[in-house]
């Protein structure tokens, strides 16, 4: 499937210079969002995944239908102040700020195999900073899944010891 018809390019947003690469049209097209899902949980199909991770919150919208896919759970990483148990942070860079992700610490158990997915990697800070918050509570990064790399950018880099799968490449 030609996945970028359903991607759109919105310049200057969220300040000028960024080209924010907005997948709400991907959303709303079940056909899209499902052939979507389909491709990531192929993916994963043979790595044996135990559970799925995703930062909020765009991370939820492509992470939460694998799980279901795949019939595993999915261990949500949350902005601050959204998680009311004990929790474990990670503070990043992103491409347009700086954030900090939260997870329970008991969303992943140790040894479990967790594959990693959001919307989209820019910086690759996010999917870093999500990946170390599994590894503290010991699960295995058996791979990382995202709709969209913006490759200019050079996030992979920051992930380069990690398999990693993306739709589309701009
Ligand atoms: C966006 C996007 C990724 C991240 C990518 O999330 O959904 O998670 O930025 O950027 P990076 O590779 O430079 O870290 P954002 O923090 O804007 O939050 P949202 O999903 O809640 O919109
Ligand atoms: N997150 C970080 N950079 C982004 C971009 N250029 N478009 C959409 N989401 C983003």
């Amino acid at each position: 499937m030609d996945y970028k018809q359903f991607v759109a390019d919105v310049p200057d947003f969220p300040e000028k210079g960024v080209t924010f690469r907005d997948i709400s049209p991907l959303m709303e097209d079940g056909e899209a969002y499902s052939q979507a899902t389909n491709d990531i949980a192929h993916y994963a199909a043979d790595k044996g995944v135990e559970m799925i991770c995703g930062p909020e919150a765009r991370g939820f919208i492509v992470g939460c239908p694998v799980a279901y896919k795949l019939g595993v759970g999915f261990a949500p990483a949350r902005k601050k102040g959204k998680l009311p148990r004990e929790t474990v942070s990670v503070s990043y860079n992103l491409e347009y700020g700086k954030a900090s992700l939260y997870m329970h610490k008991d969303a992943v158990k140790p040894g479990q195999k967790v594959l990693v997915v959001d919307d989209l990697m820019a910086t690759g800070g996010t999917i870093a900073a999500t990946i170390e918050l599994v590894e503290k509570l010991g699960g295995i990064v058996v791979g990382t899944a995202f709709l969209i790399e913006l490759r200019d950018l050079h996030g992979r880099d920051k992930i380069k010891d990690y398999d990693m799968f993306t739709l589309m490449q701009y």
